[in-house]
């Protein structure tokens, strides 16, 4: 029978056995997967373990510092922080096509870690959270045009890059990595957290991220997740976002039209993310999220909610 007892004492035997005195790099994303095993790993081989924490430019607002001041301060991580951001927006200049998009954040990715290798050197392993679902939605459906997505974190490293992947997780659901998590001490609030995918903010901006359209979108997401949080149905969903649609519609504020942008909110519920409903959120939550958007934000004028479920629709619009 499985146990997250279990599976932690298991794994920890094998990544000792796996690793021996090599070191291993883990990439930390903010998200529970990577916490999960960066504090496996941590518990299995302490110092051995270096992580890095990277910001990429398309996290949520104040994302990277509340979550460097978890890994720091709670679970007492070996982390780095590293701030990319820049590299990655000026390489996303111009691109707008989503697969494009996901290729260029995980290259950036790599790149960014490559150098963190030849900072601190003598690495043999790379610790990722990947999980079950991500294994199935990118690798089994694979064939020329059959992707679904290419999840960034999925598939392998370049060879230049010469490390092994550990992948402990590799086998749990989302419900499984959280038990582990819980079990691990890693605190409640944070294990709680939604999905984010890696390349972020990055595909919730259709079309080309720029900068200031990632600046209205954290805005929106902010608000909204804020506001789930508050009215206590943050844990009813699988996943809440918001998704800024560079379309920009005619609307009037005072005695003024105007000519803005719109943003989408996304709510589903979901066991694993292969399949998903929308969420059946209030009408009056929904009107409230949708006057504080359209009031805070100058540059957003309106805002629609998704009632698609997945199939035929994805999670996210990207
Ligand atoms: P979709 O949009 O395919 O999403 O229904 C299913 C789950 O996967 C997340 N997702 C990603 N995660 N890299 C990731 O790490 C990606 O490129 C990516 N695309 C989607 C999505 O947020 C949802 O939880």
């Amino acid at each position: 029978d499985w146990t997250s007892e279990s599976f932690i004492e298991e794994q920890i035997a094998s990544i000792r056995e796996k690793v021996g005195d090599d070191k291993v790099l883990c990439a930390l994303s903010g998200g529970v997967d990577s916490t999960v095993v960066a504090t496996l790993i941590h518990k299995a081989i302490g110092d051995q373990l270096q992580c890095v924490f990277v910001d990429n430019g398309l996290l949520r607002k104040n994302e990277f510092d509340s979550v460097m001041d978890l890994y720091t301060r709670d679970l007492h991580l070996p982390v780095r922080g590293v701030d990319a951001s820049e590299l990655f927006l000026e390489r996303l200049e111009g691109v707008s096509d989503p697969e494009k998009k996901r290729k260029i954040i995980g290259n950036t990715f790599i790149d960014v870690f490559d150098d963190e290798i030849k900072h601190d050197g003598d690495f043999k392993y790379l610790a990722q959270g990947t999980l079950y679902p991500d294994v199935i939605e990118s690798v089994s459906f694979k064939g020329p045009s059959a992707t679904i997505k290419s999840h960034h974190n999925v598939g392998g490293l370049p060879e230049k890059m010469k490390l092994d992947l550990i992948e402990p997780v590799r086998e749990l659901f989302k419900d499984e990595v959280r038990e582990v998590g819980r079990a691990l001490g890693i605190p409640a609030h944070f294990i709680g957290r939604h999905p984010f995918p890696g390349p972020g903010l990055g595909i919730r901006v259709l079309g080309e991220p720029t900068k200031e359209r990632l600046d209205l979108l954290r805005e929106a997401d902010y608000i909204f997740v804020e506001e789930l949080k508050k009215q206590d149905l943050y844990d009813e969903v699988w996943q809440a976002l918001a998704v800024l649609l560079p379309v920009q519609s005619v609307g009037v504020m005072g005695d003024e039209r105007t000519y803005e942008f719109t943003i989408a909110l996304r709510a589903v519920t979901s066991r694993d993310g292969m399949t998903a409903d929308w969420a059946h959120l209030p009408y009056e939550f929904l009107a409230h999220v949708s006057n504080r958007i359209i009031n805070e934000i100058q540059g957003i004028n309106r805002v629609v909610y998704d009632v698609s479920s997945k199939p035929p629709a994805t999670i996210e619009w990207e």
